[in-house]
């Protein structure tokens, strides 16, 4: 007998587990490098654009085609368009996930080092340079680093062989409302040390002369990464979804919390950062050295808050990268498992262990093999280019074109977003064009510009 298909148990299980996807180091720690590195205000207010204009029609195209074909991303696209190269469109997902893995669980594994630090209470009285140089020693390290990946993948992996229901909508109820109440405790104090206000600005105040198309690439990028979208991560989760489900409101809450939730993280960063004199460009450690300021100085006098707000904030970060690696690793596992006819099981252990190895590598070349390097990158920049700067608005625009060409046409598109019945006429008429032109339209002149081809 056909096993049955794994299924989320209710809509809120739904929301949480789909925003808990969205929701994790993308919103904390890459936006903010990424909007410190393109100039602050002017980048948000791109990315915020990108948010609405391409990534909610491509998160309901997602959805649409993983739960009308209820298999993982590979096959959904065999399954609605038998015969077609639309299949590489899912197996391409597959790869994209793999290499987003391998280098997103090395800062995982760093935020499991910094709840270690703040348990034993490390922090304590350091000043910034200390918090600088303590990054700086440990992520180039070779051990320890490696230390936290292995165990942060045998915790993704162990959520994901307790199967879809229990393992991950649980999970995801209990971590994200948590999260986001510690993150607005935490911005008000942010937001309240002294020259504050320059980290304000930097987030409100456009300099439009810093918008370049290396920016604008950038701010596209961060949305399909932060929106876990271009990959058919989103689709691998609809195809647990019930026939009941409303795909565009699912939608709409994602977008709303993910994207909340980097703005927040923005208040949270950018006013502590200029507070201290750290850089808004310091790049990929930006978070790592300013949280713990914001720690030491936010609650002067009383040392015990300090610390657990410290230790509650690394564990929260943790969670919701584990949120985000589970859905990463489902996509990769349901694809080996459905595919290829391995257990479910055996599936996740072969995705854990190579990742595990590939991991290692990206994370030993931020250290001793840091001058391994191609196109001037090493291994953990290349991993992360490659993906949020190509394969993600890549696999954005074919799955646009899937949904708003193919799918269109065959009458599945209104079927499925309106749940069998009505929908309001406008909506559709915005995500047609949305799918069809703007998405595909603007992300290809992009990427022109970007490569330098006009
Ligand atoms: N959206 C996640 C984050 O912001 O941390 C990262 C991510 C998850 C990217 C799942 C892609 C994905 F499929």
């Amino acid at each position: 007998m056909k096993q049955q298909r794994a299924k989320f148990g209710s809509k809120l299980g739904v929301i949480l587990a789909s925003a808990g996807s969205a929701v994790g180091l993308g919103n904390v720690w890459r936006f903010p490098y990424e909007a410190g590195n393109n100039g602050g205000a002017a980048f948000i207010i791109i990315y915020l654009i990108s948010v609405v204009l391409i990534g909610m029609p491509i998160i309901i195209s997602e959805f649409m085609i993983g739960r009308r074909s209820k298999s993982n991303t590979a096959g959904a696209y065999k399954k609605l368009a038998p015969h077609t190269p639309w299949k590489w469109v899912g197996r391409l997902g597959v790869l994209t996930g793999f290499l987003i893995l391998c280098y997103y669980v090395v800062v995982a594994g760093w935020t499991l080092e910094y709840v270690y630090q703040s348990l034993i209470d490390s922090f304590h009285g350091q000043d910034k340079d200390f918090f600088v140089n303590q990054f700086a020693t440990f992520s180039q390290s070779i051990f320890r680093p490696i230390l936290w990946l292995v165990l942060f993948m045998l915790l993704t992996h162990f959520i994901i062989v307790r199967g879809v229901e229990k393992g991950i909508e649980e999970s995801s109820k209990i971590m994200m409302p948590l999260l986001f109440i510690l993150i607005i405790v935490l911005v008000g104090f942010s937001v309240s040390l002294p020259g504050a206000q320059a980290g304000i600005d930097f987030l409100i105040k456009p300099d439009w002369g810093k918008v370049t198309p290396k920016v604008i690439l950038s701010a596209v990028g961060q949305a399909f990464f932060s929106l876990s979208i271009g990959m058919g991560c989103l689709c691998t989760y609809a195809s647990y979804f019930s026939k009941e489900t409303k795909l565009g409101r699912t939608a709409i809450s994602v977008g709303l919390i993910d994207t909340f939730i980097a703005i927040l993280a923005g208040f949270l960063i950018f006013p502590a950062a200029f507070s201290v004199g750290i850089a808004p460009g310091a790049g990929p450690s930006l978070v790592f050295v300013t949280l713990p300021n914001v720690f030491e100085h936010a609650f002067g006098g009383v040392p015990v808050l300090a610390y657990l707000f410290s230790l509650l904030f690394y564990i929260l970060l943790a969670m919701a990268a584990l949120t985000s690696t589970i859905s990463i690793h489902e996509v990769i596992t349901a694809y080996i498992h459905e595919e290829f006819h391995y257990g479910r099981k055996q599936a996740a252990r072969i995705v854990t262990t190579t990742c595990i190895v590939v991991g290692t590598f990206c994370s030993l070349s931020l250290g001793p093999w840091q001058q391994y390097t191609l196109f001037d990158l090493d291994l953990f920049s290349l991993f992360d280019f490659v993906t949020a700067k190509i394969l993600l608005p890549v696999g954005g625009v074919l799955i646009s074109i899937f949904a708003g060409w193919y799918l269109d046409k065959k009458g599945i598109f209104l079927e499925e977003i309106s749940t069998g019945g009505a929908i309001r006429p406008w909506l559709y008429k915005f995500l047609i064009i949305s799918l069809r032109y703007i998405a595909p339209i603007a992300i290809f002149l992009v990427f022109l510009n970007q490569f330098g081809i006009f």
